[in-house]
């Protein structure tokens, strides 16, 4: 039986907004070291404020490795996110994400079957184990991760595809990349990967709706995944910026299509975006291509500089607005009264195998 945690969420949602920041203040103090709050640069304000550390998916899977002293790793993210916290942390860390709900759409566009019947499936064509190298991007799930691990393969993020896909070549002659096939395509494309020498792998179709000429030729077997907030961003965008506002300078996220990503002045991970525009002198002009909330942040910490957000269309992350003030303080309250709300667990063979893909990936220095 399920037992209800001593502190209830419905109720919270009748606080003002100064009661719930001011309850979150005293639960931080209370819980002191025993807890340690990591946030994600997409996160709401409201949220944003209260975190201990904050950063890029790397970053974080390097910083749930520190805290060292913290019981309690609150991860204000979302779920993969929470699942790599877990798997590197100590035995005596629990990781906690405070909505379960908090999920990644592009995570969910592939699953261990389809994974392993697309394996499959090459293997019939290639011989898979010695030829490819799996890379799986960390928005995915440890199911995933642990194939990577078993197959020789490695997980890779926003701010080191590049250097793990040549760590993927010098171990085989081709990959299979997934989820995102976005981020794949400008990572080969940057390593100098001709456009047709990297294919999609359609789940649904058989052979991934492929030739056998087209799998023997492929470098880049790219899964049909992509990021919603990130499709909305179009090279027309980025035209009429440059028409608009001369000497702007343009930073995308590589989850965006390769067409915006080859007209930018730039392109990394959320951590690289944020360090880029705050290194820029003021009066610097900005445009940028990732989810509302960092720009946001971004133009009212730097009011000195012009910055923009890349679309006329303002697109947030549903997922990451999920951990809202009331589960976050939920969460909290819980930790006071002996209750862990939300604990993410991954099995220990999972993990075992998982964390050879991580761990093959944070070998890699950036
Ligand atoms: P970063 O690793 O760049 O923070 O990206 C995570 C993400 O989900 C981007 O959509
Ligand atoms: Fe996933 Fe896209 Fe949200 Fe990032 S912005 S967490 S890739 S849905």
């Amino acid at each position: 039986m399920i037992q209800d945690p001593p502190v209830a969420l419905e109720p919270l949602y009748e606080l003002d907004d100064d009661a719930i920041e001011q309850r979150i203040h005293n639960a931080k103090e209370r819980l002191g070291s025993r807890c340690v709050i990591l946030g994600h640069h997409y996160q709401r304000e409201e949220v944003y404020r209260f975190a201990d550390l904050t950063g890029d998916s790397l970053k974080l899977s390097r910083l749930a490795t520190e805290r060292k002293e913290a019981e309690y790793i609150v991860f204000c993210g979302v779920h993969f996110m929470a699942e790599v916290a877990d798997m590197l942390s100590a035995r005596n860390q629990t990781a906690i994400l405070p909505d379960m709900a908090a999920g990644c759409s592009m995570a969910d566009m592939a699953d261990l079957p389809s994974v392993e019947s697309a394996w499959e499936q090459l293997g019939k064509v290639i011989d898979v184990e010695t030829r490819v190298t799996p890379i799986t991007y960390v928005n995915s799930t440890a199911s995933l991760k642990a194939f990577c691990g078993e197959h020789g393969g490695i997980v890779c993020t926003s701010s080191n595809a590049k250097k793990v896909m040549e760590w993927a070549f010098e171990q085989r002659e081709k990959t299979l990349f997934f989820p995102d096939q976005h981020l794949g395509r400008n990572t080969g494309h940057s390593l100098g990967v001709p456009l047709d020498e990297m294919v999609i792998w359609k789940p649904t179709e058989p052979m991934g709706g492929l030739t056998e000429e087209q799998i023997n030729k492929a470098k880049v077997i790219l899964w049909d995944g992509f990021c919603s907030v990130h499709q909305i961003f179009t090279p027309e965008d980025v035209d009429l910026f440059r028409e608009r506002k001369p000497g702007i300078q343009i930073s995308v996220h590589p989850e965006s299509r390769l067409e915006v990503c080859i007209k930018a002045d730039h392109m990394g991970s959320t951590e690289q975006i944020q360090s880029v525009v705050r290194d820029s002198p003021p009066g610097s002009k900005w445009a940028i291509g990732t989810e509302f909330n960092l720009v946001n942040r971004l133009k009212h910490e730097m009011p000195e500089k012009e910055i923009h957000f890349l679309s006329t269309t303002v697109c947030m992350c549903s997922t990451m607005f999920r951990i809202d003030p009331q589960h976050l303080l939920w969460t909290l309250e819980n930790l006071l009264e002996g209750h862990v709300v939300n604990a993410i667990t991954v099995p220990p063979r999972e993990t075992e195998l998982a964390k050879t893909a991580l761990e093959r990936m944070l070998a890699i220095v950036v």
